[in-house]
């Protein structure tokens, strides 16, 4: 994948990718969450993470159906070419970083799934995550008040199927000078933290919460001796908070404890084993390379000290 790095807006655009440089017309992140500080997104959405599992089962399943009551459950049939139909399992919906344990989320919907199916075998399970805005709509249009070639579609609520179709014919429209009367509704410059505020606050002190529990808790890191294949925690490595993980193989890999966006502690996904940052949903690898943004540079590599 070709990883945008930065954007200069301008006649024509230069977008700074990790290949090279491209130029545009116009613009548009569609990078689930946009990785340019401009617009304040971050503030106004906030990320969550959802677990699917395809099954294999005894029973005929039709049609698409979700609960209304918590936790959210979806399910629909999945027909393949080879003329196979897999139960999708879906649900266990929760903010990014906040599962110490996310297996045992996996684990929940295979539990509910058996209790209604006769479920033969599990054959394949993913996570993801998407974006909620504070105030329920997604933000689709310039940047912010001052863009004049660079776009955004942005916390689709996990309905992206049917807000990337919103956001394509409204961006077009845009770009092409036409009037679009959805505009008004998805509008990205509109003021969301003034217009939900209760909601604004609290996303706004749960990341103030993530980034000071985050520091708080290194302090209190422990050695990466204890650490067994397959675990991972956050350690002091000569007087830095490092991100420790043990592979299968027995190899310590440790990096920066430190999310490159801006700058909260990581946390461990276990199910992805992955470090995820809580604050605004930015992925690392074990190796500190990123998977998912906002944050476009990867985590430091951390060197134990000569003994
Ligand atoms: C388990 C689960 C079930 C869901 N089920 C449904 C459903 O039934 N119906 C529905 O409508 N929606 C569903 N959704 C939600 C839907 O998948 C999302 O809303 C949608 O994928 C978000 O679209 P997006 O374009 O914003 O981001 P993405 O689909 O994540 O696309 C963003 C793309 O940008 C790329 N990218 C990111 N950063 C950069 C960068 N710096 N440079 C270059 N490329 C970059 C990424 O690699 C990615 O390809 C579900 C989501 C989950 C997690
Ligand atoms: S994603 Fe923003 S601080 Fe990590």
């Amino acid at each position: 994948m070709t990883r945008a790095l930065d954007v200069e807006e301008g006649t024509p655009c230069i977008v700074k990718t990790d290949r090279g440089y491209l130029q545009a017309d116009n613009v548009i992140l569609a990078t689930q969450t946009p990785f340019l500080g401009r617009g304040g997104f971050h503030s106004k959405t906030k990320p969550s993470r959802s677990y699917a599992m395809a099954l294999s089962v005894e029973d005929q399943i039709e049609g698409m159906y979700l609960n209304v009551e918590a936790p959210t459950r979806s399910i629909r049939p999945h027909p393949t070419d080879e003329g196979k139909t897999y139960l999708l399992v879906g649900g266990e919906g929760h903010a990014v970083g906040e599962e110490p344990d996310t297996s045992r989320r996996y684990a929940a919907l295979e539990s509910w799934a058996r209790e209604r199916f006769r479920v033969s075998s599990v054959d394949y399970q993913w996570s993801a995550q998407d974006y909620m805005p504070v105030d329920n709509v997604p933000f689709i249009g310039p940047i912010d008040t001052k863009a004049r070639y660079i776009y955004v579609a942005t916390g689709f609520l996990k309905w992206g199927m049917t807000h990337s179709m919103v956001a394509a014919t409204i961006l077009s429209d845009l770009i092409a000078g036409r009037r679009n009367e959805w505009l008004p509704v998805f509008d990205s410059r509109r003021d969301a933290l003034l217009e939900s505020p209760v909601e604004s606050l609290l996303n706004g002190l749960e990341t103030a919460r993530q980034f000071a529990t985050g520091k708080a808790s290194s302090l209190f890191a422990g050695p990466p001796d204890d650490l067994r294949p397959g675990e991972a925690t956050i350690v002091h490595v000569d007087g830095k908070k490092a991100a420790a993980y043990r592979d299968e193989a027995g190899k310590l890999h440790q990096v920066s404890a430190t999310c490159t966006h801006l700058g909260c502690d990581v946390k461990w996904n276990t199910a992805e084993a992955t470090w995820d940052c809580p604050c605004h949903g930015s992925r690392f690898n074990y190796d500190g390379s990123v998977i998912q943004g906002p944050a476009v540079d990867a985590l430091d590599a951390v060197e134990e000290p000569p003994s």
